[in-house]
């Protein structure tokens, strides 16, 4: 196949090398264009845009095949655990274990947050969403390690390891405060001699004199939920943190910007509004007919269904699916929700509408009945993914920053607003 592709824009050619993928996906590198030829790329949504070149995460959409540097999905949630693959997200490789006992204990003695910051819960009301309180903490927690955050290229990485493992373990401390301080609950401190699931399990549900005991599988279950999300390529919320390091920002900054991120419906906000939408179709008595004859007509979206870049079933839906009812079955929970969502998925993948546009479960459609059954509630659900999703960003903010190449973001746009006009004073205005 030749190396280069001719494009005719007028009366003229212009020629662009193309790119190819480890996994042989080819690219047309147009990172020329403009000044060749003075046209830009128009792709809204970037559906067929690839924003940078990444060793991170492989997904074959079409396949339904999802990979971390270069270990099938499957593999790592039958052998893996979330710590070990943050490790691998992050540094590129499963970790020796004199690694992987260092960075564990980092985690676990980062554990505690500055009491400080225990002041700032204060300020929030108790109704706040606790996505706005964990965006908002992540990036003051910057302000308590100004070595770390110094917006120093140099300096930021000199501390990356630390910074790394310390926002590993202290998002998941924030979420747990969260939960503490919305409920009216005081603090719990971390347990260092639990593991990290079980010590979020810990901070969020012990009792003074009652500790909380994990008797059916629950920290396993939240591993398990925790390693699937661990990072997803370029989407909304990695490429957000990507694009706000790409301006130099330090690694707190740039992850609280990827909550944001993750907080929408159409993204991460998906795991609640499955939750909500399968207790809707329950207290209305449908048993999902009519619900999917909405989604068709256009009135509703069945959540936790579709994806960008999947074209097939997502892997980590299919392994959730199972996790799913395992969880219920060792906690002995009937919950309706799994029937449901069982006979919805049953009924749209069956459904023409569906099969033509290719929609299949995503890893939102199981994930809540599993964080349900743990006992979180629905509002922290899109937490939960943001704990799961911090190596992925971690691993995604180094990528820019260890490129001495790496330029600003900075799309353009077509613009289609009014075109020159004269200012024509009318009268005095404040
Ligand atoms: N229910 C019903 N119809 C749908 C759905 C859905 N969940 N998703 C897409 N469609 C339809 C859409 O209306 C369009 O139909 P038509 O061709 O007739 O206009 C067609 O399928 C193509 O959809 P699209 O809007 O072009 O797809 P997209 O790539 O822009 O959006 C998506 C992807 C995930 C935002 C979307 O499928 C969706 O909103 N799904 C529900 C929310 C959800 O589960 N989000 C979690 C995504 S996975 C986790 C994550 O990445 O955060």
């Amino acid at each position: 196949m030749e190396d280069t592709a001719t494009i005719r824009l007028g009366s003229e050619n212009f020629e662009f090398p193309l790119l190819k993928g480890t996994e042989g996906e080819m690219a047309l590198d147009t990172r020329t264009l403009r000044a060749k030829s003075g046209f830009i790329a128009f792709d809204e949504g970037y559906g067929n845009t690839g924003s940078c070149l990444s060793d991170i995460t492989f997904i074959d959409g079409e396949k339904g095949i999802l990979r971390h540097r270069g270990y099938p999905i499957e593999q790592l949630a039958e052998h893996s655990g979330f710590l070990e693959t943050a490790m691998l997200v992050i540094y590129g490789d499963l970790p020796p274990e004199e690694c992987f006992d260092a960075f564990r204990f980092s985690v676990r003695e980062n554990a505690s947050i500055h009491t400080g910051m225990h002041h700032h819960f204060d300020g929030f009301p108790s109704y706040a969403h606790p996505m706005a309180i964990l965006s908002a903490m992540l990036n003051s927690l910057g302000a308590y390690y100004p070595e770390m955050s110094s917006n120093d290229r140099e300096q930021d990485l000199a501390h990356f390891n630390e910074t790394a493992a310390l926002l590993i373990s202290k998002v998941r401390t924030i979420a747990a405060m969260t939960y503490r301080m919305k409920m009216g609950l005081p603090f719990v401190y971390p347990d260092h001699n639990r593991r990290y699931a079980e010590n979020f399990l810990h901070m969020m549900f012990s009792k003074p004199y009652n500790d909380y005991v994990d008797e059916h599988g629950a920290a396993k279950a939240l591993d398990l939920f925790l390693m699937l999300h661990a990072d997803h390529e370029q989407n909304c919320s990695t490429s957000t943190v990507r694009m706000v390091a790409s301006g130099g920002a330090n690694l707190f900054a740039s992850v609280s910007a990827g909550v944001c991120a993750l907080w929408g419906p159409s993204h991460g906000g998906a795991n609640m509004a499955v939750i909500q939408m399968l207790e809707d179709i329950h207290k209305s008595g449908d048993d999902g007919t009519r619900f999917i004859q909405a989604a068709k007509e256009g009135k509703a979206k069945l959540m936790g269904f579709g994806h960008r870049v999947y074209k097939n079933y997502d892997p980590r839906a299919k392994i959730l699916g199972k996790s799913a009812e395992g969880i219920l079955k060792s906690m002995d929970i009937k919950d309706p929700m799994l029937d449901i969502a069982k006979r919805l998925e049953q009924a749209a993948l069956e459904d023409p509408y569906f099969i033509e546009r290719k929609l299949y479960p995503n890893v939102d459609f199981y994930s809540g009945i599993i964080l349900k059954a743990i006992g979180i509630p629905v509002e922290m659900f899109t937490v939960m993914f943001a704990i799961g999703r911090m190596p992925g960003w971690i691993a995604n903010w180094k990528e820019i920053a260890d490129n001495p190449k790496s330029r600003i973001h900075r799309p353009r746009q077509i613009y289609t607003g009014a075109t020159l006009r004269d200012y024509v004073a009318m009268g005095e205005r404040e």
